[in-house]
């Protein structure tokens, strides 16, 4: 894998010609060709098992393709929430946030500040001494969203983060996130069951076919930010849900 040089600061991430089996010989993904700008929220969408999780860890750099590119402009600047919050149980919500610091190596006075930030941007300033089970479902995906910030990401991978909370949850938290994204400016990368969330929060859905997966269409999501419940109650809103639900039928996607 190598830094993208020639495609000039407006490209984050490239994959050509993509393709993945696993080690048990399962083809996960077939021939992806993607590139994706920098500040996009784009979100990938297809049925269970077609390779979204296989391609957003080959994007990470997690896996190593076995055919195929990955040109990535942010090497080290790469931050991945997954569907639990993965905290570690034993450890205080703001040691959990300061794992990537420690690991990198930041200074313990750096390490205090930013971990600080970070938990007061996802409102946890109160809840940094608490222990992971000491806090909701929602509140433990906020740690997790605050463990990425902490290293000032300007890549974000999120696997189904809000999959397994209640629909009222994930709402918030959707906005939530839309108000970081557009704050930070960080290209986002993002998995989804939920047609949606996926036109909540998208700038371009891609729909992904059945196994082996191939980027079966596109959705662009043109409606400017911030936006709020009033997009979300619109006709327009309905309709772009209708053009993704056909967009899915025809990828035999749903
Ligand atoms: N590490 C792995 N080893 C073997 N097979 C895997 C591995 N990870 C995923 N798979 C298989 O690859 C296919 C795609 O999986 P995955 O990328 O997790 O799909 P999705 O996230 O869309 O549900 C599935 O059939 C899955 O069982
Ligand atoms: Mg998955």
């Amino acid at each position: 894998m190598h830094k993208v040089t020639d495609d000039g600061p407006a490209t984050a991430l490239e994959l050509s010609q993509v393709s993945h089996v696993h080690a048990n010989g399962v083809r996960a993904l077939d021939t992806v060709d993607l590139l994706v700008r920098r500040a996009e929220f784009l979100t990938f969408i297809g049925p269970s098992g077609c390779g979204k999780s296989t391609l957003l860890r080959i994007a990470a750099g997690l896996v190593a393709p076995s055919q195929g590119a990955v040109r990535r402009a942010d090497e080290d600047a790469t931050a991945f929430v997954f569907q639990s919050a993965t905290l570690m149980p034993w450890a205080r919500v703001a040691k959990n946030v300061a794992l990537p610091l420690e690991l990198a190596g930041a200074p313990a006075t750096d390490r205090e500040a930013r971990v600080a930030e970070a938990l007061a941007r996802v409102g946890l300033s109160d809840f940094a001494q608490a222990l992971p089970r000491e806090l909701s479902g929602g509140m433990q995906m906020r740690a997790s969203i605050a463990r990425a910030l902490v290293i000032a990401p300007r890549l974000l991978l999120m696997d189904e983060p809000f999959g397994a909370l209640d629909e009222i949850t994930r709402g918030r938290l959707d906005r939530e996130l839309l108000d970081l994204w557009q704050e930070r400016r960080f290209t986002t990368l993002f998995v989804t069951h939920s047609l949606v969330e996926a036109v909540f929060v998208s700038s371009r859905v891609l729909v992904m076919s059945p196994r082996p997966g191939r980027i079966a269409a596109e959705l662009v999501i043109d409606e400017p930010h911030p936006r709020d419940d009033g997009f979300r109650l619109s006709a327009r809103f309905a309709a772009l849900c209708g053009q993704l639900q056909s967009l899915m039928l025809r990828a035999g996607a749903a």
